[in-house]
């Protein structure tokens, strides 16, 4: 039996989506325990694209979906999601997909001041995606969130909304000169929504906990990537919520014993969505070329990805902080024609040789990358099913990252679309 939880190792976007389809073939429940619509998951299938932002991505493959209770969620947009989804016939039923009652919920009021932040911000704004997430996690901590058990129940959340708008009002009007809003029709435009979630929301912890007992496995879907976690990532430029493996446990109510793998996904080059630092980034007609060839535009708000170099100061830091038993390295074929290929292996700061991740903004701003060339490959490789297939250029590049790395690699992906891949080992055999 296998319990695995997927993360991304970079600042996201790394194709978490696209593994996490492919792999819930092989378990019985998808769960994601962290973050909210800021996330984008693309899944490809026989040419069809579909993205979800709250939504697990096993829903494809017809898998119990958890929501658990680490995520942040905006009913609105999760009702939208299942508009889409059933409009694909998809079946999202109570059965299907299930919301913890713990989860938090996503208000107006936080996007609003998401919005009005970043803006008053100007260029010292985070960049982030303006879903109030920050917001949200935030009235969290302060012990002033609103949970699903209080959506559903009426009176309790009319109360909560009456007092947390009242001082909410005041800061978006007299600190952020922002447009207040209006307690009634957001409670009655939420309690409708709850109306129709109400049979989804129960504690997952409990559903987990019996399919274990069944002999069942589970699929753990993290979003963002690691250095966007709020403790580990290029703080302030980070999401709010933990995006390591180990927050697995903590946002879908598992104990650790339970998890029996920890795959990173590693894009084979760099890409970061947002401000904050990024020491490999490429401002040149190489940049410009990985982006266009790998599509790079954000799943969630569509910005342009800034694009560079793969950095394995990253990688190393992403396997020591998630416990990475496996790594899966996407869109290889992205770098299909490029003569030749860096590879990140340390930084120089202060003319010596860091092979640590600096926490501190200043530092890492002033390290300068240390690279390794290796010779590109000319051939495209979206239709090789096997390693031995690859150029011999390709094999030496992934060969490169599992030594710098020290962790194995087991699938390769060499396109979007689901069966575009080489699967080495199956995680869940
Ligand atoms: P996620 O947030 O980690 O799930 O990643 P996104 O879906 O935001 O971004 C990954 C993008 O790369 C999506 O457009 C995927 O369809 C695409 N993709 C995933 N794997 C591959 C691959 O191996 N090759 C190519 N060319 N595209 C890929
Ligand atoms: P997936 O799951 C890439 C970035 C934002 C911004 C920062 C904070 O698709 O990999 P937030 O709205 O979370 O407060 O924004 O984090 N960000 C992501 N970047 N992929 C994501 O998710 C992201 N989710 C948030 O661009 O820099
Ligand atoms: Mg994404």
């Amino acid at each position: 039996m296998s319990n695995i939880v997927i993360v991304g190792t970079q600042w996201g976007d790394e194709g978490k989506g696209k593994i996490v389809d492919l792999l819930a073939e092989y378990a019985d429940i998808v769960v994601r325990f962290q973050g909210g619509n800021n996330a984008g998951h693309t899944m490809v299938v026989n040419g069809e694209q579909l993205i979800t932002h709250l939504v697990p991505s096993g829903i494809l493959q017809k898998k119990t979906c958890l929501i658990g209770n680490g995520m942040v969620v905006d009913p609105a947009v999760l009702l939208k999601e299942f508009d889409n989804l059933s409009n694909n016939g998809i079946d999202v039923g109570p059965d299907k997909l299930k919301v913890s009652e713990k989860a938090h919920i996503i208000m107006p009021y936080h996007k609003a001041i998401d919005l009005a932040r970043e803006k008053m911000k100007g260029d010292k704004k985070i960049g982030t995606t303006g879903r109030g997430i920050g917001p949200c996690y935030e009235d969290k901590a302060t012990r002033r969130g609103i949970r699903f058990v209080d959506l559903l129940d009426p009176e309790v959340f009319r109360e909560k909304v009456n007092i947390i708008l009242e001082e909410k009002n005041f800061y978006l009007k007299r600190y952020l000169s922002a447009e207040t809003l209006d307690p009634d029709s957001m409670t009655d435009q939420y309690l409708g929504y709850a109306e129709i979630l109400a049979p989804h929301v129960v504690n997952i912890s409990i559903v987990m906990s019996q399919a274990i007992k069944a002999g069942q496995q589970i699929l753990f879907e993290g979003a963002q990537g690691t250095h966007l976690d709020i403790d580990h990532g290029t703080y302030p430029y980070v999401t709010s919520s933990n995006t390591v493996s180990g927050n697995a446990c903590c946002g879908a109510g598992i104990g650790p014993k339970e998890i029996t793998g920890v795959i990173g996904i590693v894009k084979a080059y760099t890409t970061r969505v947002g401000k904050g630092p990024f020491p490999t980034e490429l401002f040149d007609e190489t940049g410009d070329a990985i982006q266009k060839k790998g599509a790079e535009f954000g799943a969630t708000t569509g910005r342009r990805r800034r694009c560079g170099w793969l950095d394995t100061v990253l990688l190393r830091n992403s396997a020591r902080l998630n416990g990475l038993t496996d790594l899966v390295i996407t869109k290889l074929d992205v770098l299909g024609g490029l003569k030749s290929l860096k590879i990140c292996t340390g930084y120089e700061y202060n003319s010596k040789i860091v092979h640590d991740f600096p926490a501190n903004l200043k530092i890492l701003e002033a390290c300068k990358p240390v690279y390794e060339t290796l010779p590109g490959w000319s051939e495209e490789i979206s239709d090789i099913r096997k390693i031995e297939d690859l150029p011999q250029n390709a094999k030496n590049y992934l060969d490169r990252i599992e030594e710098l790395t020290e962790t194995p690699i087991n699938i390769i992906s060499v396109g979007p679309g689901r069966n575009e891949t080489i699967l080495l080992i199956n995680p869940f055999s």
